[in-house]
């Protein structure tokens, strides 16, 4: 199959080049040149595992190309995959300018028997509207379908070979059974391809996102009301984890959800349902759960500190999102670090990651440091923010000579609280006695 993947940011790239692994011919199409001259070096712009190797394998196989040329992509392909950013507007709801250019641009280019697929998160309604938008500018009705992404940063290229389910929004069968057939390579017994309307697909991506933010903002809520009455949130998950009802996944409270996709997303369903005049109260808790969650250090240091940190050196281990990316949108690191820059604090900090994206925001007011260990030279405590493997088990001897003060603010709950008493440190986690 022929197909041309226009966007090569994150979810445009992923899916374009296992789509190229399983044999079909794909051109990932950017307006970027840069970015394209760089990927056809086998450059790739982000941090994902198992990725660049992909890359270079496809394209050195040639089935992945890279191009600027719309126009050549689009006339050569059965399947254009919209995957352009739509970032989120000042009132919460998506950006949609880059995609509405995109369907302009390329309509006139568009075969016979094209069909278009959206796979970027987009409003509800949109897979609608690029239908409508095309047969005005066409004079005739174009396949467009919905198929909406579930990869997770750091574990896309796992996610997207086995999916656990995949979904597609459609208004003729035909159409389905060609994608079935683009994916029929990454499905495993059991995993099923789903087909519905293109309304239902779009809302299926937000439903996921939303419910899973759910599950987070719940539990760190849960996790507060246990250091308050004494009980620890750990044993709380296990105990309501075994009812199979409920399960333990997306149970781990902590810092507060951040990343590209959850708090966006969030915000985005809510903005929708307020324009069908609906009061969204379950996702505006949820968001607002997660704004006081992202303080939760902040509260726990000022706590500890009586608000006097000016001068204070403060390791923060771990900056982006999440494990095993470099991304740092809406990081509950930034929080901590503006935190620690207003009241004069030196914050001194390592990601094995996710420190440049880090530098171009802050440049030279933080020190950077190139391992966790050198974090720690001569700081007044300690925040953890990613639950980064390397920090799980770290030297607690070597960490005590380091440190001036010998206190630990664990944003992840990585260690034990008792063995970190015995260990001789102050130790403040998330849900559990300190
Ligand atoms: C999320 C979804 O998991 C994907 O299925 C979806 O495709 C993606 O958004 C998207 O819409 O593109 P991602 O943002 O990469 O993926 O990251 P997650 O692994 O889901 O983690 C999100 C945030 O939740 C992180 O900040 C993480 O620390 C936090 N989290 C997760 C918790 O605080 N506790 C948990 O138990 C789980």
């Amino acid at each position: 199959m022929k197909i041309a993947m226009i966007g090569t940011g994150y979810v445009g790239l992923v899916t374009g080049t296992c789509f190229a692994d399983s044999g079909n011919e794909v051109a990932c199409v950017d307006i970027d040149e840069t970015k394209i001259a760089r990927l056809r070096e086998g450059k790739v712009p982000i941090y994902e595992p198992g990725l660049t190797e992909l890359v270079i394998r496809n394209s050195e196989s040639g089935r992945l190309t890279f191009t600027t040329d719309l126009k050549a992509a689009v006339s050569s392909s059965r399947i254009i995959y919209l995957a352009v950013g739509t970032p989120p507007a000042a009132d919460g709801s998506a950006d949609l300018t880059a995609l509405k250019g995109v369907v302009d641009a390329m309509a006139p280019h568009l075969t016979a028997d094209a069909i278009v697929v959206t796979k970027s998160t987009v409003p509800v309604g949109t897979n609608q509207f690029i239908y409508e938008r095309l047969e005005e500018l066409l004079g005739r009705q174009v396949d467009v379908a919905s198929n909406p992404e579930f990869l997770k940063e750091g574990a896309a290229i796992d996610d997207f070979m086995k999916p656990d389910r995949v979904v597609v929004g459609v208004r003729r069968p035909e159409v389905g059974e060609v994608l079935a057939e683009l994916y029929r390579p990454f499905l495993r017994t059991d995993h099923p391809f789903l087909t519905m309307s293109p309304q239902s697909a779009e809302l299926t991506k937000y439903v996921a996102n939303a419910l899973l933010s759910t599950k987070i903002s719940f539990i760190n809520e849960m996790a507060n009301l246990c250091e308050h009455m004494g009980g620890d949130i750990n044993d709380v998950r296990r105990g309501i984890g075994h009812d199979s009802r409920i399960g333990f996944a997306f149970l781990f409270p902590g810092v507060g959800y951040g990343g590209s996709c959850f708090p966006k997303d969030v915000r985005a369903l809510a903005s929708m349902a307020r324009d069908q005049g609906l009061n969204p109260r379950i996702m505006d808790a949820v968001d607002e759960v997660n704004q006081h969650q992202k303080t939760i250090l902040v509260s726990k240091i000022d706590q500890h500190f009586k608000t006097d940190i000016a001068g204070k050196r403060f390791a923060i281990w771990g900056l982006a999102f999440k494990p095993q990316t470099d991304d740092i949108r809406e990081a509950p690191a930034l929080t901590l670090i503006d935190y620690l820059l207003e009241n004069g604090a030196l914050p001194q900090v390592h990601d094995p990651e996710a420190s440049e994206n880090i530098r171009a925001i802050y440049g030279s007011k933080l020190i950077y440091c190139e391992s966790a260990m050198d974090a720690l030279n001569g700081a007044d405590a300690l925040a953890i923010n990613t639950e980064w493997k390397a920090y799980h088990n770290p030297n607690f001897e070597e960490m005590r000579s380091r440190m001036n003060g010998h206190i630990v603010f664990d944003g992840r709950n990585l260690y034990e609280p008792e063995k970190m008493v015995e260990r001789g440190f102050s130790y403040h986690s998330i849900g559990r006695p300190a």
